[in-house]
């Protein structure tokens, strides 16, 4: 619909400019009335052209976007039921419904729905000043400053990757042992933090999770694309902007990553990924991208907030959005190179590091250490 209306605001503003130019004398009104026609379907023509080309360069792409978030910023607050929900899914949602509500009014969630937190810092304007292509959203604790310095030296430096403005962003809870002020500070001196009132737990990361799409959805509706990208990683942003731009990678209703197909639900009460029956009920997951690094395109954000009244929330927050995902009836697209997205790091290889897109490390250190490798002039194979 934001295309339509961007169709026939530039097809005015067009045609105004064409008004202007006409010469001024009079030609037979059948003559005119002919050549009118000729020129607004020119411009239908010319119109669509413009709206439906995918290769579309991205300052273009972007005024398209602006245009969609304009239409969806009027439709606010949606109403939930404006999210298609694939019929194929609705009578899953209501098995989920029947067997996890315990009151049957109380459809909505609200334990990991974002709107009850409040954000602490939340940086509004830094996605208006930049105009990202992509947004690198990486939840850490308040306390690992260690962390968000290390990511700060490496791939979360450089703000243009292959042409395109990308932003790293730090997510946080709250934490009784942290220093308010340092914090702060710290902000001030990045303006990448945000943080929001929930307790950061491990528990909690569904939370955490919910707070990134919120932020995205409400505080950066212009960006392209996103990431949650866990702070232990090493990220090759090259590679992931390169494989984003090319032909056929979807604008919308996109999340890709390392999938997971058919996981069992850990059900053993000390292991760490525990999930009790009566959070979720079935015996394996839907499809879902594995948290360490998940990319989507920024449309979902706003879909995942809002679908996620509806499912409650448990402790996996990887699976939680396989779910979300599942209830809007879409689901997780494998990348163009799935290789590219490793969860594993056997040994330092240069030649490797400049294949991938994500590698899980074990330290700090060790990305800082294996970063200096990798950025030193020569070949990398
Ligand atoms: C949409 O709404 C958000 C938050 O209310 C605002 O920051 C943004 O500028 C709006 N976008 C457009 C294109 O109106
Ligand atoms: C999650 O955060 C909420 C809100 O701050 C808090 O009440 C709750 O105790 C936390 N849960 C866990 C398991 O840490």
């Amino acid at each position: 619909m934001g295309d339509q209306n961007a169709g026939s605001d530039e097809g005015l503003v067009l045609r105004r400019q064409l008004a202007k130019h006409l010469p001024p004398q009079k030609p037979p009104v059948f003559l005119s009335c002919f050549q009118g026609l000729l020129m607004l379907s020119l411009l239908v023509f010319v119109a669509f052209l413009a709206f439906s080309d995918t290769t579309l360069s991205w300052p273009e792409t972007f005024s398209l976007q602006k245009q969609y978030q304009r239409f969806f910023n009027q439709s606010r607050p949606l109403h939930p039921s404006a999210y298609l929900i694939h019929p194929k899914h609705k009578a899953f949602l209501n098995k989920m419904k029947e067997k996890t509500i315990p009151n049957p009014e109380g459809l909505r969630y609200h334990e990991a729905y974002p709107h009850n937190y409040r954000f602490v810092m939340e940086n509004a304007e830094v996605c208006e000043v930049n105009s990202p292509f992509l947004v690198l959203m990486v939840p850490v604790a308040p306390k690992d400053v260690l962390a968000r310095d290390a990511i700060r030296a490496t791939w979360g430096k450089d703000r243009v990757v292959q042409g395109e403005t990308v932003l790293t962003l730090f997510v946080l809870g709250l934490d009784k042992s942290h220093d308010v002020e340092k914090l702060q500070q710290e902000n001030q001196e990045h303006d990448d933090l945000i943080q929001s009132n929930f307790l950061d737990t491990y528990h909690n990361l569904t939370i955490k999770t919910m707070v990134i799409m919120d932020w995205l959805a409400t505080r950066c509706p212009g960006a392209a694309y996103a990431m949650k990208v866990d702070s232990d990683m090493f990220l090759n942003v090259d590679n992931l902007v390169i494989m984003l731009k090319k032909p056929g990678i979807p604008h919308n209703n996109y999340l890709t990553g390392m999938l997971m197909w058919n996981r069992p639900v850990v059900r053993s009460k000390n292991s760490k990924w525990y999930v009790p029956e009566d959070l979720y009920p079935e015996p394996r997951y839907p499809t879902y991208t594995l948290g360490m690094g998940y990319v989507f395109s920024n449309d979902l954000p706003a879909k995942l907030v809002e679908v996620s009244k509806f499912i409650k929330p448990f402790n996996i927050e990887d699976a939680y959005i396989g779910m979300c995902i599942k209830i809007l009836g879409l689901s997780p697209t494998s990348p163009p190179d799935p290789s590219q997205f490793k969860a594993y790091n056997s040994k330092y290889d240069r030649c490797e590091f400049s294949k991938v897109i994500t590698y899980i490390l074990g330290s700090s250190e060790q990305l800082i250490h294996y970063w200096t490798d990798y950025k030193k002039p020569g070949p990398h194979c």
